[in-house]
């Protein structure tokens, strides 16, 4: 039988991290969700966020029935992921800020981590730098902007380089001899513009993208590949029930994703 795999985001984010799973296993079928309708999930509080994501889950376990959940948004997971796995049976993977990978790896020993307000401020965000900054300097730096920008790109509407260098700017520490040379990418959004980050950044860096991790993670779950047999197109849900742009549905068509 087919193994079922729902992805879900608060908007069109968890492609970056849709993609990586759907290589991983190609043969699963995929419902994607993009809970547009409550976009973007940063500007939520907390009591809002974890009642929203609870109903909506138990809505799409009952329509979709999948063996397995991922939520590909940090703003969620580094908050609702104890409530889900309380409440539902069903296998979940969340998506965290990367920071001890980054730590590992970063050789000045400054890293920064680009989020959405709410992940950075979140005291799991805070838990990890505690546990795993293993003698980095780490720097949080929250975006209100950067998740919205990544949308209207997608979607067609070009968003001018200095704003997102403008987001991006209070990443890069330079001081005591030390610059900044790891960047986590801790919204799933941020990915989507990996190529303008890449440009605007001042000097080079690592961003570190938790896609791949994440992709690796289900497999650890649910095993690898088990068929040749190609699973019918991933299909997206907007809990908006919006109609999708041309240029969004190209996009979408490059993900693989059938609107
Ligand atoms: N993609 C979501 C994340 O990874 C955030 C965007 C939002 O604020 O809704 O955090």
């Amino acid at each position: 039988m087919t193994t079922a795999i729902l992805v879900f985001d608060s908007g069109l984010g968890g492609l970056t991290v849709f993609r990586e799973v759907a290589k991983a296993r190609p043969d699963a079928s995929y419902v994607y969700v993009a809970d547009d309708a409550f976009f973007p999930y940063g500007s939520h509080g907390e009591d809002e966020l974890v009642a929203r994501v609870g109903a909506l889950t138990g809505e799409l376990l009952a329509a979709h029935r999948p063996d397995l959940v991922v939520i590909a948004c940090n703003t969620a997971s580094t908050l609702v992921l104890p409530h889900l796995r309380t409440r539902f049976s069903v296998p979940f993977v969340g998506t965290v800020p990367a920071i001890k990978p980054a730590c590992a790896i970063s050789r000045t020993k400054r890293v920064a981590v680009l989020g959405t307000e709410a992940t950075v401020s979140r005291e799991y965000t805070r838990a990890l730098i505690r546990d795993f900054a293993n003698g980095s300097d780490v720097v949080l730096v929250g975006s209100a902007r950067l998740a919205r920008f990544a949308e209207d790109e997608l979607n067609g509407t070009p968003i001018a380089d200095e704003l997102i260098a403008r987001e991006l700017a209070p990443c890069f520490v330079d001081a005591d001899g030390r610059r900044t040379d790891t960047v986590v990418l801790a919204c799933t959004h941020y990915p989507l513009l990996l190529d303008r980050l890449e440009r605007l950044a001042p000097w080079p860096v690592t961003f570190v993208d938790p896609a791949p991790a994440i992709a690796r993670r289900v497999v650890g779950l649910i095993g690898p590949a088990a068929s040749a047999k190609p699973p019918p197109p991933a299909h997206i849900v907007f809990t908006s029930g919006r109609p999708s742009s041309a240029a969004l549905a190209a996009a979408l068509t490059r993900f693989g994703i059938a609107d």
